[in-house]
């Protein structure tokens, strides 16, 4: 029995879906608990690849229950679509999916306000309508699917949520107007097909923990995009650290045994916002080729630079992350010299904690570490004794510096590519 968080530990695409397939192999349930579909989470069987946007990532295993929680936006037309892609793929969702009836709802003009917002701010977002669907959550104007339930409410709700961002958008954006009848009809439509899973998560959840069940939490982003923690405002709008797990599933902090970070062995950023150890050189690119650095929701190539030492330290605190599991340590293979960041500079002086603000971040120089690199691929490797000298230098390193133990090692993007320490 144990209730374990799965936080990304650094600025997302850790490698969390792999590693939520791995460990649902030996859990029960597996609940997501913010963020809705700018999440990617990538589940490579065979030669078969999954991208799981909505759906938590132990939908491939038939004896594990997917709970999407209410701290997750839920946008139904992704969410149909990633259930219709699993079925073309032989995987049933029948009786494995509940969704909780207190998710919000993601709206089409929460999606275009994402669009056309960032044409003035900028942040890089994924556009799939997260923030404004927040924005909504936090007003209290929001829609959850509860509302679903009551028809007339419902229609009520969604005609004045419409008519009041038409008149935004024709005052301030002068964007074309949503079609009022088309979205109610399209969220009836919706209501229909996502009666069947939608139940009390909260009540299921904590039932199940008081069973004596084993549950995976699986988080989205990553520590660093953490509307709170994070390099704000360069930021998603949910609370991706390891606290978001209990308001967002409604399972209290006692239930809490462990939070495992899911940290890659070098770092990348998807959009804008200040990123210290960012590689703009060959090598930068070097690690975006190796390791196939281009987002799995927009496709978008991915910042790449060297591990920040610092940076995850502060995540490891903020999580209490108290298990690692770093992942494609295979893409640094055949690097003569590997960099990490131990600290940073800043107006000639080290700065003592993690800088709340982006000006500074923007600034800071990164004190680097130098580690041998090793020659050969981790590929025939299965126990950590396999692996070379120096490639268990830098796991060791990583360990003593950030003060958590590193319990598997991703050599390679399929299921089975990892190492058990
Ligand atoms: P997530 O958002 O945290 O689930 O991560 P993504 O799926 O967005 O990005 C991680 C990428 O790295 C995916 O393409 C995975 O298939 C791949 N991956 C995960 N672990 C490893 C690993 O250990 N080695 C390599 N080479 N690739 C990995
Ligand atoms: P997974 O779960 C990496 C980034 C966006 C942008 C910022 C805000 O796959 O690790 P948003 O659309 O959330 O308002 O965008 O957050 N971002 C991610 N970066 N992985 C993700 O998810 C991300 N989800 C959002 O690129 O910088
Ligand atoms: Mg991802």
């Amino acid at each position: 029995m144990s209730v374990r968080v799965i936080v990304g530990a650094q600025w997302g695409d850790e490698g969390k879906g792999k590693v939520v397939d791995l460990l649902a192999q030996q859990s029960d349930i597996v609940a997501r608990y913010q963020g809705g579909a700018n999440a990617g989470h990538t589940l490579v069987v065979g030669n078969r690849k999954y991208v799981l946007h909505l759906i938590p990532s132990g939908i491939l295993h038939d004896g594990v229950v997917c709970v999407i929680g209410n701290g997750v936006v839920i946008d139904p037309a992704a969410l149909m679509e990633e259930i219709a892609l699993l079925e073309s793929f032989g995987i049933s969702i029948e009786g494995r999916l509940k969704i909780s009836h207190k998710a919000h709802l993601i709206m089409p003009y929460h999606k275009l306000i994402d669009t056309l917002q960032e044409s003035d701010q900028k942040i890089g977002t994924t556009g799939r309508g997260i923030g404004p669907a927040y924005i909504d959550k936090y007003n209290r104007t929001g829609i959850r699917i509860v509302d679903l339930l009551d028809r007339v409410q419902l229609e009520e709700k969604l005609r004045s949520g419409i008519a009041q961002k038409n008149e935004w958008f024709r005052k301030v954006y002068d964007a074309p107007e949503l079609d009022v009848e088309k979205t109610v009809a399209e969220y009836l439509e919706f209501d229909q097909k996502i009666d069947p899973y939608v139940t009390d998560t909260a009540e299921y959840l904590n039932d199940a923990w008081r069973s004596g069940k084993t549950l995976l939490l699986e988080g989205a982003q990553g520590a660093l995009l953490d509307i709170d923690h994070g390099t704000y405002p360069f930021v998603t709008s949910s609370s991706p650290t390891s606290g978001g797990a209990c308001t967002g599933l409604g399972l209290p902090p006692t239930a809490i045994t462990g939070v495992v970070g899911i940290v890659k062995a070098y770092c990348t950023r998807v959009g804008n916002g200040p990123f210290p150890t960012e590689l703009l050189d060959e090598v930068g690119e070097r690690l975006r080729k190796e390791g196939d650095e281009f987002g799995a929701t927009t496709g978008r190539p991915r910042r790449c630079g060297w591990l920040d030492l610092f940076a995850l330290k502060y995540s490891v605190m903020i999580n209490g992350i108290d298990e690692i599991v770093l992942t494609k340590l295979d893409v640094l293979n055949g690097f003569d010299e590997l960099k990490v960041c131990t600290g940073y500079m800043l107006d000639g002086r080290p700065v003592k904690h993690f800088p709340s603000d982006c000006t500074s971040l923007d600034r800071v120089e990164p004190i680097y570490e130098s580690h041998r690199g090793w020659g050969e691929s981790l590929e025939k490797c299965s126990r950590y004794e396999d692996l070379p000298a120096a490639t268990r230098s830098y796991v060791e390193a990583i360990e003593r510096f950030v003060g958590a133990r590193v319990s598997y090692i991703g050599i390679g993007p399929g299921r089975e590519e990892v190492i058990v320490r």
